[in-house]
């Protein structure tokens, strides 16, 4: 009988803008100081565009980044490219489509997908199943938000936590058992849909002076109530991929949460007893970059030695939609 494939993560890369924003600065234009920020979401500075850059630019240098780290010199040798982003290039067609075009992966499969802060996982989880059902051997999966974009800096309770950035990975066809993407759980619940959304600018509400003049293509997000469901989410995210995986704190090696607020990445691994030297936390030099948080820190992790192969890491995120899923990967 044929082995099982598993989607092996082969190559990573990640990005961020070389525009520092720090909470001094965010002092200057609102209402609010450095004391309170760090000590409500663990953000001291932030990444974001200058004027020029966008999302495809932080997602195409990711995605070679992690090429060249998985030694893929032709590109055309990927047979997909998912590409998730709430901050897209333009409105169509899809980043992916773009990012395909930048790499010279003419032919090439690509497609976009949209799950927020928990969308690297989502896209992660539709390579891993393209990979193990034979459909694809090699996939580049890419994560890349400019929140910065789509942030109303009048708007104190949320402007202090968004950043931009981008992470990538590459998976590859193994037959390997013990190397890869070992699990994922995706869930969602739209009934949660207004805690933190763009009003305007879709079908329903399409651009106009008043959307301008009212701040409706910026992020609104009811923050206290994110915060008791990112709470929920999370310690649950963690106690499902440990409980499927029948692995216990000790078994893995690092924790790489959505670096959402460091005070509900602390709650989820106070229920299960996770010392923090093994959760990876860069919150306070990024703030929240969506969907780019997990890669971004997971290639930070791996270059300052806390994970290499054979590592066990499990990933969790919660974000708009609402969204929440996990991981568990053997690196
Ligand atoms: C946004 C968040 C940091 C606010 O912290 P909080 O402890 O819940 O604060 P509250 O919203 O209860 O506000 C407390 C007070 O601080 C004030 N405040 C809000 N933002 C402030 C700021 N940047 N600086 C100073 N004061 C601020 C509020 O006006 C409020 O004042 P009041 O008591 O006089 O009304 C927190 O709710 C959070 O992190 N939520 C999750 C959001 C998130 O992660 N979204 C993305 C999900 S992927």
């Amino acid at each position: 009988m044929d082995k099982p494939i598993r989607a092996a993560i082969t190559g990573l890369g990640a990005t961020v803008p070389e525009k520092v924003l720090t909470n001094a600065d965010l002092e200057k234009i609102i209402d609010t100081s450095d004391e309170w920020i760090t000590t409500r979401t663990g953000i001291r500075e932030r990444r974001i565009v200058s004027d020029g850059e966008s999302t495809l630019d932080l997602a195409v240098q990711a995605s070679r980044n992690a090429l060249d780290d998985a030694g893929i010199t032709d590109p055309s040798e990927l047979d997909l490219i998912i590409c998730h982003t709430v901050t897209p290039e333009i409105p169509f067609p899809a980043t992916a489509c773009l990012i395909q075009k930048a790499l010279g992966s003419s032919g090439t499969a690509a497609f976009d997908i949209s799950a927020a802060c928990s969308g690297f996982i989502y896209a992660l989880t539709i390579g891993q199943k393209f990979i193990e059902t034979g459909t694809c051997r090699k996939v580049l999966v890419v994560a890349a938000d400019t929140l910065s974009r789509f942030t109303d800096y009048t708007d104190r309770s949320s402007c202090i936590l968004f950043g931009d950035g981008a992470g990538a990975v590459v998976l590859e066809a193994s037959e390997r058992s013990d190397r890869g993407v070992m699990y994922t759980v995706l869930h969602a619940d739209g009934n949660g849909w207004d805690f933190i959304h763009v009003p305007a600018g879709g079908s329903r509400t399409p651009a106009s002076r008043e959307t301008v003049d009212n701040h409706g293509h910026f992020i609104k997000m009811r923050g206290r109530d994110v915060y008791k469901f990112a709470v929920a989410k999370m310690q649950w995210l963690l106690g499902d991929c440990m409980e499927k995986c029948n692995l216990t704190p000790d078994d893995v090696d690092l924790v790489v949460p959505h670096q959402v607020n460091i005070r509900i990445i602390e709650s989820a691994a106070k229920k299960y007893d996770f010392p923090m030297e093994k959760v990876y936390v860069n919150i306070d030099r990024f703030g929240n970059t969506s969907g780019a948080s997990i890669p971004l820190a997971m290639e930070e992790a791996r270059r300052n030695g806390k994970i290499g192969p054979g590592s066990t890491i499990l990933v969790i995120a919660f974000g708009a939609g609402l969204t929440w899923a996990g991981a568990v990967i053997k690196m």
